[in-house]
């Protein structure tokens, strides 16, 4: 059979997944539920990509690493792009049918834990939030478990003669990466003297800074849509989510860069 735009894309299937609560329809749904799962498609994108740059740092690539952190980090300006498109919804609307939400929240995506976890920022106890059944929730918790991006980037550094520090090497997977003062010294110097290596570090650097930057605008787009109402998921809400405001997932290349 030959393929079409249509049948290969399966958009009738696509198309066939947007099934709204409120009855009668509340216009605004439609904006609510298309808007999470294009999320979902590009944190699935996110994941791909990531798990990808993996393998180049880790087999010392450093243009198939720059290439791919490009793309990594133009999809998280999409991402936060994106939060202008919920923002046009008012409080009085989301109302309207946010009781039907029942206890669903983005606090249980696990795809968004996995982008969390593969990128080094583990906090084990976001786990208790996934759905145990949720075919999600398992694949998040491998992720815990696996090396992330920040270790694989440590064997990049190792293929350009760093040594790594052996309580970072010997650390377990499951536990969140930390700033390093040996890390900012090699960092330091590669900045002064390898003017390719600095372009990655700069990319990884912006897709940091842009993981910030959704946190900041989805807190904000929630304080003006809930104020300080509960969360759905069942945290405090606002308050809740100002607690992981400014954390780096490459502390490093932030703290090294008073020095350059
Ligand atoms: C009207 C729109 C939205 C509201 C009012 C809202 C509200 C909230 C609240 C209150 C939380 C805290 C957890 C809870 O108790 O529920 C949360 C978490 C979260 N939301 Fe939203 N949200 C909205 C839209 C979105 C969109 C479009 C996404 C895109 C994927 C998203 C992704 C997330 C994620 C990933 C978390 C977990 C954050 C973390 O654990 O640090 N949210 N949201």
């Amino acid at each position: 059979m030959t393929l079409t735009y249509s049948s290969y894309l399966q958009i009738p299937e696509l198309l066939e997944l947007q099934t709204v609560q409120s009855d009668p329809e509340e216009h605004d749904e439609m904006l609510f539920i298309v808007i999470h799962q294009t999320y979902e498609l590009w944190f699935k994108l996110l994941l791909h990509e990531l798990d990808h740059v993996k393998d180049t740092l880790s087999t010392g690539d450093l243009y198939g690493s720059i290439a791919i952190f490009q793309r990594c980090r133009t999809l998280m300006k999409t991402l936060v792009g994106q939060l202008d498109i919920i923002e046009t919804m008012t409080p009085m609307s989301f109302t309207s049918f946010r009781d039907r939400l029942d206890t669903s929240s983005g606090f249980q995506s696990s795809q968004f834990r996995e982008v969390e976890f593969v990128l080094g920022y583990k906090r084990p106890k976001m786990l208790e939030f996934l759905p145990n059944s949720a075919p999600g929730t398992a694949r998040a918790r491998q992720r815990l478990e696996e090396r992330s991006v920040i270790d694989h980037f440590y064997d990049f550094l190792e293929h350009e003669q760093i040594t790594i520090p052996a309580h970072l090497r010997e650390r377990a997977p499951a536990e969140p990466a930390t700033a390093d003062e040996a890390i900012q010294d090699a960092l330091y110097t590669l900045y002064q003297t390898r003017p390719d290596l600095a372009i990655l570090f700069e990319l990884m650097t912006d897709l940091d800074e842009g993981m910030q930057e959704w946190r900041y605008r989805h807190v904000k787009m929630v304080e003006r849509t809930i104020g300080s109402k509960q969360g759905t998921g069942g945290s405090p809400g606002v308050e809740f989510l100002k607690r992981s405001l400014f954390m780096p997932v490459f502390p490093d290349l932030w703290a090294v860069r008073h020095r350059l």
